[in-house]
């Protein structure tokens, strides 16, 4: 085997590999991959999109709705929910169930505006007890506006 030969080998695995490792990371850019919450340790809700969160103060909740936000919502809506100005600041969404309705309906839907995606749909994919576990660690951070 020439050295040319050899190059090529190396060359085409090379371009291989690259197309390997950057397939997954081109879809994680810009688009978030939403990262799977483990909610076994709270109590089962039902299929059924409820308006008003059944984990309020609970505080496993609260400890897996933190690091739910932190994985899913932060880079967004900004660490510990202070806001860097991208979106709003989650710390100021009202307390109690006129907030719960609220909350849910952008968990579920997210927002778009003249076909910009501003905020993707999360309620499908990561699911109703994670959604209310993370009201649940916002309603902590309440802070009047
Ligand atoms: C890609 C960025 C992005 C991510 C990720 C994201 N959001 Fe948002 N969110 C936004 C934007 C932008 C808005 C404002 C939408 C508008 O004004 O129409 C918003 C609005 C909201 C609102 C309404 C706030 C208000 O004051 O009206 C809630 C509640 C909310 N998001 C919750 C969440 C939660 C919970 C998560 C994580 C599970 C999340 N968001 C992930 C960008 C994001």
């Amino acid at each position: 085997m020439n050295t040319t030969t050899t190059g090529r080998i190396l060359l085409g695995g090379a371009i291989a590999m690259l197309a390997l490792t950057c397939g997954p990371q081109i879809m994680a850019h810009g688009d978030m991959v939403p990262q799977a919450v483990d909610t076994s340790d709270l109590p089962d809700i039902g299929e059924e999109w409820l308006q008003k969160n059944p984990y309020s103060g609970n505080a496993r909740a609260i400890e897996i709705g933190t690091s739910a936000y932190n994985q899913n919502c932060a880079r967004c809506h900004g660490l510990d929910a202070i806001s860097g100005g991208i979106a709003p600041d989650l710390r100021y969404l009202e307390p109690g169930e006129s907030g719960d309705a609220w909350f849910v309906e952008r968990y579920r839907k997210g927002s778009s505006h003249d076909g910009r995606v501003l905020m993707p749909p999360l309620g499908d994919v990561l699911g109703q007890k994670a959604g209310w576990a993370i009201r649940a660690f916002l309603e902590t951070k309440y802070t009047e506006e």
